[in-house]
């Protein structure tokens, strides 16, 4: 438990101030988690406000046009991200009352969401115990644990969810999610991160065996 406590100590004074923490609401958090999918928060921003702007429900961005739409997601690039985003918002309407779904289990079948993004959706929005994996939560566990296996196998993939999982801070699993996410994000970086200043380097396998640059190992790299 000291793990989870530290970085959620860590979190509390450090975490950039991100108007998707203010809310539990799902369709907001929906926007925010597509639009970062494959986009750095400072570029995801502005892009956020703007379409919670035009369509501050997911009613409005169900009966915005597919032009509209794709006007405002103009710069991101993937364009598909946000043609999933109007078939699914119409489909919330149509299928669950205009309600947008919180449960992993719900989210996982609408157009666009995947495993990780159910479970941030989830989490933030209904406190469901879920972990949520990413490219962050991947290499803050393979050098805290210092797990060699690639996160791009099977076996990895596995394993890693399967850490997550049990590492999953109960009484809290939003703040927790979002914590691990977020030390990733600004102190566990990919690159010469500052590990001198890190509040957990004493009990990091990679920092105390020299294997920071070497993990998370990623095949085909
Ligand atoms: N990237 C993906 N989800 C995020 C979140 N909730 N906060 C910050 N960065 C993110």
């Amino acid at each position: 438990m000291a793990f989870q406590k530290e970085l959620i100590n860590w979190y509390q004074t450090n975490k950039r101030d991100l108007p998707w923490r203010h809310t539990t609401d799902a369709y907001t958090i929906w926007l925010s988690e597509i639009i970062l999918q494959q986009t750095r928060v400072e570029q995801g921003l502005p892009y956020f406000n703007r379409f919670l702007e035009n369509f501050p429900t997911v009613s409005d961005f169900a009966s915005a046009s597919e032009t509209q739409v794709l006007k405002l997601w103009q710069g991101l690039g993937y364009y598909s991200r946000g043609r999933n985003m109007h078939a699914t918002a119409q489909i919330v309407v149509n299928n669950f009352k205009g309600i947008f779904p919180t449960s992993h289990d719900e989210l996982l079948k609408l157009k666009g969401i995947g495993e990780y993004t159910a479970a941030a959706i989830s989490s933030f929005s209904s406190a469901e115990p879920r972990a949520v994996v990413d490219g962050n939560v991947f290499r803050v566990l393979s050098r805290y644990f210092g797990i060699a296996t690639p996160i791009n196998s099977p076996a990895g993939k596995k394993e890693f969810f399967q850490l997550a999982n049990e590492l999953l801070f109960l009484p809290d699993p939003a703040t927790y999610n979002q914590a691990i996410m977020e030390f990733g994000a600004v102190q566990c970086k990919p690159k010469s991160p500052n590990c001198g200043i890190c509040p957990i380097n004493m009990d990091c396998f990679a920092f105390k065996n020299q294997k920071v640059k070497d993990l998370p190992v990623k095949l085909g790299k």
